[in-house]
C-alpha cells in the first residue's frame, strides 16, 4: 500500500467539524469519527483504519500502532506529540504529522491571562465575591508596568508572550539555547544565560518542550536564586516546572504564586498545588478556543489531503 492509498481514517479525539469535512470533500477520504474512544476499543478498531487523527486524550502508543495492522499515518491535531509513541511509528513506517503553529496565538493569550490573573489574583477575589464576600484587603495587588518577565523557551509561543507583555510595559528578558541574541533582540526580548536569568525575574514563565534537559528546568535550586515572592507560570508542558519543588516554593514564599495549565499527571491525582490559595489552575485550556481548533483541525485534514494527492509533506 502507497501513502496515496490512505482511504480510512478514524478521529478519535473531538476535533473541529472542518476537519472531518475537508478529508471527505476534498480527499475522498472515509472518515469515523469517535471521539471518546477507551483504550480497549480503540485496539480492537484500529486494525480497520489507515490513518488516525487524535488531538491530546488519545495516547497513541506501541500497543495501538502495533495493532493498527494498516496503519500509515497518525495526524496530531496540535503541537506536542508526546501522546504518540514516535519512535515506534517510524520503526513500523508510519508518518507522524502535526500542526505546530495552529494554536500558538491562543496558548500565548492564556499565557497573558496567567500572568494577569496572578498580578492581581482576579479569579481568587472572583471566587471570594462568589462567596459573598467583600475582601479588599486581602486582594492588594501590585502593576505589570517596569516588571520584569523572563521567558524560558523563545519559540512561537514565547516570542508572541513577549510581544503582549511588553504592551504592559514589563520587561521581557529571556533564554533559548537554539534561537540566536540578535534574532529575539528583534522581538524585544534580551537573552542571558539561565544562571543570570533567575534573580532578575518577578515573573518566570516556560515554552519549552518537555524534553530531559527540561524536565525540573524550574526547580529548588532555581527557586532558592529567583526574588522571593517570584511568580510562574507553566502553560507548555507539566514536569518543566518541578511540581514538588514549586510546592516547597510556595509554602516557603520564596515563590508567590503559579499558573498552570499543565500538569505531570493529567488530571492531576495530587491536589496539593491545585488547592494552594496562591495557584491558578486549568485544565490544560492552551488550545481551547475555537479558533485555534478550527486552525489545527483544517491544518491536519489539510496535510493528509496533500498527502494523499502526493502534495507536500509535514512531519512532527
Ligand atoms: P517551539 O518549538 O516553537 O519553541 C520551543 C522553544 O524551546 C525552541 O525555540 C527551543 O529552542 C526552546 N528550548 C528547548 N530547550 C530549551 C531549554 N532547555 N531552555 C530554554 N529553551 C529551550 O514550541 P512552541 O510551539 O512555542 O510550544 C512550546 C510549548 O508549549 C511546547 O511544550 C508545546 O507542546 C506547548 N503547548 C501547550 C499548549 C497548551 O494547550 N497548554 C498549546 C500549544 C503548545
Ligand atoms: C498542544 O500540544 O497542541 C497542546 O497541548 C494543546 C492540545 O492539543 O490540547
Amino acid at each position: 500500500m502507497s501513502l496515496s492509498d490512505i482511504r480510512r481514517v478514524l478521529i478519535s479525539d473531538s476535533l473541529a467539524p472542518a476537519c472531518a469535512q475537508i478529508l471527505r470533500t476534498q480527499g475522498g477520504i472515509e472518515v469515523t469519527e469517535s471521539p471518546g474512544l477507551t483504550h480497549q476499543q480503540l485496539l480492537s478498531q484500529i486494525q480497520d483504519y489507515d490513518g488516525l487523527i487524535v488531538r491530546s486524550a488519545t495516547k497513541v502508543t506501541a500497543e495501538v500502532l502495533t495493532a493498527g495492522s494498516r496503519l500509515k499515518l497518525v495526524g496530531r491535531a496540535g503541537t506536542g506529540v508526546d501522546n504518540v509513541d514516535v519512535e515506534c511509528a517510524t520503526k513500523n513506517g508510519i508518518i507522524v504529522m502535526n500542526t505546530p503553529t495552529g494554536n500558538s496565538i491562543s496558548a500565548a493569550e492564556l499565557t497573558c491571562g496567567l500572568v494577569l490573573s496572578l498580578s492581581r489574583q482576579i479569579p481568587q477575589a472572583a471566587e471570594s465575591m462568589r462567596a459573598g464576600k467583600w475582601d479588599r484587603k486581602k486582594f492588594m495587588g501590585s502593576e505589570l508596568y517596569g516588571k520584569t518577565i523572563g521567558i524560558l523557551g523563545l519559540g512561537r509561543i514565547g516570542k508572541e508572550v513577549a510581544i503582549r507583555m511588553q504592551s504592559f510595559q514589563m520587561r521581557t528578558i529571556g533564554y533559548d539555547p537554539i534561537i540566536p541574541a540578535e534574532v529575539t533582540a528583534q522581538f524585544g526580548v534580551q537573552q542571558f544565560p539561565l544562571e543570570e536569568i533567575w534573580e532578575q525575574c518577578d515573573y518566570i514563565t516556560v515554552h519549552t518542550p518537555l524534553l530531559p534537559s527540561t524536565t525540573g528546568l524550574i526547580n529548588d535550586a532555581a527557586f532558592s536564586k529567583c526574588k522571593q515572592g517570584v511568580k510562574v507560570i507553566n502553560c507548555a508542558r507539566g514536569g518543566i516546572i518541578d511540581e514538588a519543588a514549586l510546592l516547597r516554593a510556595l509554602q516557603s514564599g520564596q515563590c508567590g504564586g503559579a499558573g498552570l495549565d499543565v500538569f505531570i499527571e493529567e488530571p492531576p491525582r495530587e491536589r496539593a498545588l491545585v488547592e494552594h490559595p496562591l495557584v491558578i489552575s486549568l485544565p490544560h485550556l492552551g488550545a481551547s478556543t475555537e479558533e485555534a481548533q478550527n486552525r489545527c483541525g483544517e491544518e491536519i485534514a489539510q496535510q493528509i489531503v496533500d498527502l494523499v494527492k502526493d502534495r507536500a509533506l509535514v512531519g512532527a
